[in-house]
């Protein structure tokens, strides 16, 4: 995880590199830190523990000039989040400074080294020791600058997106990846390096996406007075740089009048969805549904993403009658699952860069299948290691809970799924044109669920003061199930377990009681009578329901304290409507609960690192 800000040129670098790190604070806040190379030729580094403006205090007063300089916000891996494991790292003469995203796995075995050379260590990361190695190699074998970092990553095995600068280059800011991801944004007459191109954006649309083992460097040209990008990998051979147009722009990164991002992002799902879909539309060519066609499919994918694919597989072996496994890309990877070259995987991704997706799919394609991936950062890496992709066109989602991401990656699925059961022959026409007429209704149905906030404030009041929760669905809501109760855990660290319903007699009906709420996710379809069977068992041991359920409905709403209606949709579309009334749930039981819902404890939006 983590966050890197980079700037070369000639404005004062501290206010870019600090509102690049507030734009990149969706990827960790554990800590904060910036280095400046002053304009005395002086390297400076601040940084605190907490959130990026605990940095901004701690500078205030500072010497803060210069006109080249990185930044970082952590997200702990290697050592507790503290002042002291905070990036910057800085060399044993005070001269190189480095931040890091990513994790040296051969660290222990490079610190022996440079402790037998006595070098001391001023904190527990990893980091500290490739910034010492660094400083290590420029002085015992006389290289230079960029020549001892490309050396030191010659010798790192891990992953990393670094920033390096030495105060005795003081023009120069060197950058690598391998396995993170890392952006350089080229401006008029300036430079800007990110984690993803949202610190970007605002100065410029031009940027070059950096490869696995690219290093740049990148100098001020405070003699030419023109900015300078050469382009090489870590082994020293020279590259041209690809420079290519990003469409985001700055209002889809501000909070547009909403007190949260997570609340703007649950409430411009019509919108988002009908960007989606009309994307969707398009990126499903024949080719796309022919690849897809395989023997099975494999869909792969972490955290909400992952529940997502479990809608999918529910919608395509339904409708396109094509066996699906859906598996966690963390357990996929280590399990030496069976896969032949007639298989299909779809990784399902909204940042583009989860670490243990990205190693999924790069398995899968070592084993001979082939890769489709569903992503919504466009140019991140997991499209760019996929055979094809279908991109979710979302806009940004910064709320670290994902909201809009998962409509949008169930939209396509079930795209997918219409299309796929359509060339298979497995759909009837008019089932296939009424279904596909309904998702381009499905906006005003979020809408109207939309609508009905008050109620669910309401709502969530009562469970606000709950220690743990059930949400319980089936069919194709058991996965609305298993996400609802995601979301109420991330935001708002109440207990809760998503369960298929009738499930509940095997073993979670034991935790039945008043203090108990069973939140319960019932529109009307085929499986609805089995579901109120369910709901009855819960009320006679005098369980708390709240539901959600199809406007008009009579039985469940009878046995529920409360409910939350829906408009009717199709059983299989219904996930995509159902789950907007749960993550507005979550998020006014976080805000009453006074909990930090855009940036909860201990997560991070993005994890780069497995
Ligand atoms: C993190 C985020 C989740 C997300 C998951 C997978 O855990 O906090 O919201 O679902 O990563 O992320 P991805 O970008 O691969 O969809």
């Amino acid at each position: 995880m983590c966050g890197i800000v980079g700037y070369v040129g000639k404005r004062k670098a501290y206010p870019v590199l600090i509102k690049g790190l507030h734009r990149l604070e969706y990827r960790g806040y554990d800590s904060a830190g910036v280095a400046l190379l002053s304009n005395q030729h002086r390297l400076n580094v601040y940084k605190s523990q907490g959130k990026v403006s605990v940095l901004e205090d701690t500078a205030h007063n500072q010497d803060l000039s210069g006109n080249i300089g990185i930044a970082h916000t952590r997200w702990a891996t290697h050592g507790e989040p503290s002042h002291r494991n905070s990036h910057p790292h800085t060399s044993r003469s005070g001269r190189l400074a480095m931040v890091h995203n990513g994790i040296i796995e051969n660290y222990a075995e490079l610190k022996q080294l440079l402790l037998d050379a006595g070098y001391t260590f001023k904190s527990d990361t990893d980091t500290e020791v490739v910034v010492q190695l660094i400083e290590y190699l420029q002085e015992s074998l006389q290289l230079s600058f960029v020549d001892s970092v490309q050396k030191a990553l010659q010798k790192v095995v891990g992953s990393y997106a670094i920033a390096v600068l030495d105060e005795s280059e003081p023009d120069t800011l060197v950058a690598a990846r391998k396995g993170s991801p890392l952006v350089v944004g080229v401006g008029d007459d300036e430079l800007f390096l990110g984690s993803d191109a949202s610190p970007i954006v605002e100065y410029t649309n031009r940027v070059i996406y950096l490869e696995d083992e690219d290093m740049v460097v990148l100098q001020a040209g405070f003699t030419t007075s023109e900015p300078k990008i050469t382009l090489m990998t870590i082994h020293g051979e020279a590259k041209e740089p690809n420079i290519q147009q990003v469409t985001m722009n700055v209002s889809e990164l501000e909070k547009g009048g909403y007190d949260h991002y997570m609340l703007k992002e649950i409430c411009e799902q019509p919108h988002s969805l009908r960007c989606c879909i009309e994307s969707a539309k398009q990126s499903l060519t024949p080719q796309t549904i022919e690849l897809l066609n395989a023997n099975r499919i494999l869909i792969t994918a972490c955290g909400t993403s992952w529940h997502a694919g479990l809608v999918g597989k529910y919608a395509i072996e339904q409708l396109a009658r094509l066996p699906v496994e859906v598996e966690h890309a963390s357990e996929f990877r280590y399990r030496q699952p069976v896969i032949s070259k007639g298989d299909i995987v779809v990784a399902i991704s909204q940042s583009g860069e989860t670490a243990d997706t990205l190693a999924a799919i790069e398995l899968a394609r070592r084993e001979g299948a082939k890769v489709l991936s569903i992503c919504n950062v466009v140019g991140s890496s997991i499209p760019r290691a996929s055979d094809a992709v279908v991109y979710t066109m979302v806009g940004p989602e910064i709320g670290v809970a994902s909201t809009k991401a998962f409509t949008a990656q169930v939209a396509v699925l079930m795209m997918m799924a219409l299309r796929l059961g359509h060339a298979r022959g497995k759909l009837d026409e008019p089932l296939y044109t009424a279904l596909t007429t309904e998702m381009d209704e499905l906006p005003s149905k979020i809408e109207s669920a939309i609508r009905q906030r008050e109620s669910i404030r309401r709502m969530a009041q009562t469970l606000s003061f709950a220690q743990s929760c059930i949400y319980m669905g089936r069919g194709y809501n058991y996965p609305v199930a298993l996400e609802g109760a995601l979301k109420l855990k991330e935001i708002s660290y109440i207990h809760a377990e998503g369960y298929p319903a009738a499930e509940m007699k095997h073993g979670p009906i034991a935790l039945i009681s008043q203090e108990m709420p069973v939140v319960t996710i019932a529109p009307q379809g085929s499986i609805y009578d089995k579901l109120v069977s369910n709901v009855q068992e819960v009320c006679a041991r005098h369980g708390r329901v709240m539901a959600i359920v199809t406007e008009g409905d009579t039985q469940v709403s009878k046995m529920a304290d409360s409910i939350i209606t829906i408009p009717k949709v199709s059983e299989c579309l219904s996930p995509i409507v159902t789950i907007v009334p749960l993550q507005l749930l979550s998020y006014y039981v976080a805000c009453i609960k006074g909990c930090d819902v855009d940036q909860p404890r201990n997560l991070a939006k993005s994890v780069t690192v497995e």
